[in-house]
């Protein structure tokens, strides 16, 4: 079966399996919901991107975006095969170094990024600050000298180009509050380049998430490309073109998605004989396929027109279905096939701990036990389920645990990072204590 973030996962006696482990045992040993992570598909996704790169004679970096997937292991393992970091917040800054990344290899975007947050990374000693508008130029300025430093910073500039995706993941167009509008770009560089404590090297460019069609970030390039002469001839040369992120993904096993390739080649092309050294900034196109959520079935309860599927997964777990109307695909981990073929029905059966009954496919909503009708997790599924049943949220290692919340106080779900056959616990499942125990109760 293609499922999206195949071959990593994929049925085995027709029980669903994360490299080498099944994921029944998985859900057995520690507990559900559980964020389950491929470390062969997260080193595959990046490798995919690192190998297209090379081609670019001038250097390349990946800079993994961490608000993407923040786990520690995660990022120690991106650290590990050289990879460099987007952050968004001080938070972030500490993470990445936490987990040993290089902070030569960071690059700080976002606009509101506080006096603390630039203070932290330029005493951390990062690679750029991608700076979003003239009193983010000037801030940064005014704390590198306070601090004696110098400041690397390229504009994130805003080329106006509709990258045909969710209005809330578009960041490119003019009406988003996001970057410098390109026709302002030249006379803020020529401000920047006058600043004594900042240093000009770059352009950085980012125009939406989730996008399956290269072309609005090709034509985000072309516009660039005017700028980046007009710099030059200006006395600005540019060090470095950070052409973001937004590659994305299959979510539908019917969707195709651009090759990393389809993506990069035309792009390499264009900056090719500049002298640049191409910066990305991809998230989504790293993890997304790389993880699932597994989550079990509380109950089946009949509706109007359909079964409500309850699962102990919510909103709070994964929030995308609720916030953008996102897919994600849902499968039974065991299949309802399992039970009527010998061996693997044992296999399907044992492993699951319950006994095998059979169940017919029907029309449902999968939806969690949060007190809003928002909380679904999929809507109109038709799946061969019953209470006690196992079900895979595919596509969720993006946006999914970095996005999770307590809401209802829930505890967050525990993340595993599979390797071949072996599960690490890469976070542990919160308990209600850890909750509140930031929280105190007035005097009597
Ligand atoms: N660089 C910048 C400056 C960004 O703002 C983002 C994402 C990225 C890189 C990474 O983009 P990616 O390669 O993952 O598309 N929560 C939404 C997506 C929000 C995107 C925010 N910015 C979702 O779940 O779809």
């Amino acid at each position: 079966m293609n499922l999206p973030g195949s071959p990593h996962f994929h049925y085995r006696d027709d029980v669903l399996h994360v490299e080498g482990l099944a994921l029944p045992e998985l859900a057995a040993r520690f507990g559900t919901p559980l964020y389950v992570y491929s470390r062969t598909a997260l080193a595959a996704a990046l490798a995919e991107f690192q190998s297209v790169l090379q081609s670019h004679p001038d250097g390349s970096l990946v800079c993994y975006s961490v608000k993407v997937n923040s786990n520690l292991a995660i990022l120690d393992l991106f650290a590990r095969m050289g990879a460099g970091f987007d952050i968004v917040s001080g938070g972030e800054l500490e993470r990445v170094l936490a987990a040993g990344g290089d902070p030569g290899k960071v690059v700080f975007s976002g606009v509101g990024k506080t006096e603390a947050e630039l203070a932290a990374a330029l005493q951390a000693g990062i690679l750029c600050f991608n700076v979003e508008s003239a009193a983010e130029l000037e801030r940064l300025d005014r704390v590198a000298g306070q601090l004696g430093k110098v400041a690397p910073v390229s504009l994130r500039v805003n080329p106006d180009v509709d990258p045909k995706t969710h209005p809330y993941i578009a960041t490119g167009l003019k009406s988003s509050k996001f970057g410098i509008p390109l026709a302002g770009a030249p006379a803020l560089y020529e401000r920047a380049a006058r600043l004594a404590h900042l240093r000009v090297t770059g352009v950085d460019c980012h125009i939406g998430s989730q996008l399956l069609d290269p072309r609005p970030h090709h034509e985000a390039l072309e516009r660039l490309l005017p700028l980046l002469e007009t710099l030059a001839e200006r006395g600005i040369p540019m060090r470095h073109l950070d052409l973001g992120g937004g590659l994305g993904i299959r979510y539908r096993p019917e969707e195709t998605e651009p090759t990393v390739a389809d993506y990069l080649a035309p792009m390499i092309a264009s900056v090719r004989g500049r002298g640049l050294k191409l910066l990305l900034e991809p998230g989504r196109r790293l993890v997304g396929n790389a993880g699932l959520l597994l989550t079990r079935v509380e109950s089946v309860k009949p509706g109007c027109d359909r079964n409500f599927v309850i699962v102990d997964a919510a909103m709070n777990d994964l929030i995308r279905p609720a916030l953008y109307e996102a897919w994600h695909e849902i499968r039974e981990v065991v299949l309802r096939t399992a039970m009527f073929s010998g061996q693997s029905a044992d296999r399907g059966a044992a492993v699951r701990g319950t006994a095998v009954h059979k169940t017919s496919e029907t029309l449902c909503d999968v939806v969690g036990p949060v007190c809003e009708s928002g909380d679904f997790l999929g809507r109109a599924r038709t799946l061969a389920v019953t209470g006690g049943d196992l079900l895979a949220v595919l596509s969720a290692g993006a946006y999914g645990m970095s996005m999770s919340s307590n809401y209802n106080s829930r505890p967050r779900a525990a993340e595993i990072l599979v390797d071949g056959q072996t599960p690490h616990l890469i976070r542990r499942r919160e308990t209600t204590a850890d909750l509140y125990a930031l929280e105190s109760r007035i005097p009597a």
